[in-house]
């Protein structure tokens, strides 16, 4: 698969993937959104593969969408496409863990694809915001939304009312990341907690993922029984045997994966 917009490697059963139009700061361009929705469907596909790694440059993740592609995109257009629906939201329903590690800015669409991960884990360097509003605009890739879901109302408001960005010190404070790293460190720390993941059950790993996104979807009550039904599943996988009869055992657990 040739990429223009990406680099996708492999690293044992970790993909990493990193955004790469540096010139523009990873704007989000159609281009780069279908080659991302490209890949994330051959990955979920490939059984070798049990977490990943979205990332950027090792200064910026990504400074939105491409203003300059959209800038005279008339309503009739975007409403018609489905604009930022349409390979966008594929990252919101891929299966399998995926970390954003993010560096610079991770500002309107960028934000909103690294709250489209499982989770964010951070560089000093990171900046968070939805500034669409000094654009005339608002968030469209699920940002106020997601933010209001994930760090609450008050500072969701205050993002995409002021539009002003949040450095990775108040975003682990409100809980839009889940650590923060020297920037030095970001990839390898990503990488490692990624291959911690693999290192799991694969498709228990997804249904832990399932497990939580239900509660951003449903009920509390729906979210317990759904979670119940999940955790009961994992008693008809071999992974499930092996983890629990590993304990008894005394010894490390081989995954199959099954
Ligand atoms: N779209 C297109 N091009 C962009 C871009 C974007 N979102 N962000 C930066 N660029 C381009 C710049 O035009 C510039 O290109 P040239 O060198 O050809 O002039 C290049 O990237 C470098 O940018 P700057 O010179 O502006 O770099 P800076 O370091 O001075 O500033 C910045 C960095 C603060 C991130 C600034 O570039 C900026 O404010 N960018 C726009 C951020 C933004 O408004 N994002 C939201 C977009 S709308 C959206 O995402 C809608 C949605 O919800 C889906």
């Amino acid at each position: 698969m040739k990429l223009d917009y990406l680099l996708l490697e492999q690293i044992d059963a970790v993909a990493l993937i990193r955004l790469n139009r540096p010139l523009s700061l990873n704007a989000l361009c159609a281009e780069l959104a279908a080659e991302l929705a490209g890949v994330l469907d051959r990955l979920e596909q490939d059984r070798s593969v049990r977490a990943v790694v979205l990332t950027g440059t090792d200064t910026v993740f990504a400074a939105g969408a491409d203003i300059m592609a959209m800038r005279n995109r008339n309503y009739i257009d975007v409403y018609t496409s489905d604009f930022v629906t349409v390979d966008w939201e594929r990252l919101a329903s891929f299966r399998k863990p995926v970390i954003a590690a993010v560096a610079g800015y991770a500002l309107g669409g960028g934000c909103e694809m690294a709250l489209m991960c499982d989770f964010i884990i951070a560089a000093e360097s990171a900046r968070f915001g939805q500034p669409e509003i000094k654009l005339g605009t608002i968030p469209g890739a699920g940002g106020s939304q997601r933010l209001a879901h994930f760090i609450g109302k008050a500072k969701a408001m205050d993002m995409v009312l002021t539009g002003r960005t949040l450095d990775a010190h108040e975003a682990e404070r409100c809980g839009l990341v889940s650590r923060v790293v020297s920037d030095a460190a970001l990839l390898n720390e990503a990488l490692r907690v990624a291959a911690r993941i693999a290192g799991y059950s694969g498709p228990v790993a997804m249904m832990a993922k399932e497990a939580v996104n239900g509660a951003f979807e449903t009920t509390l009550s729906e979210g317990v029984r759904q979670e119940r039904r999940l955790f009961h599943s994992t008693f008809a996988i071999e992974d499930q045997k092996e983890g629990m009869a590993a304990f008894a055992e005394k010894r490390e657990p081989q995954f199959m994966h099954r």
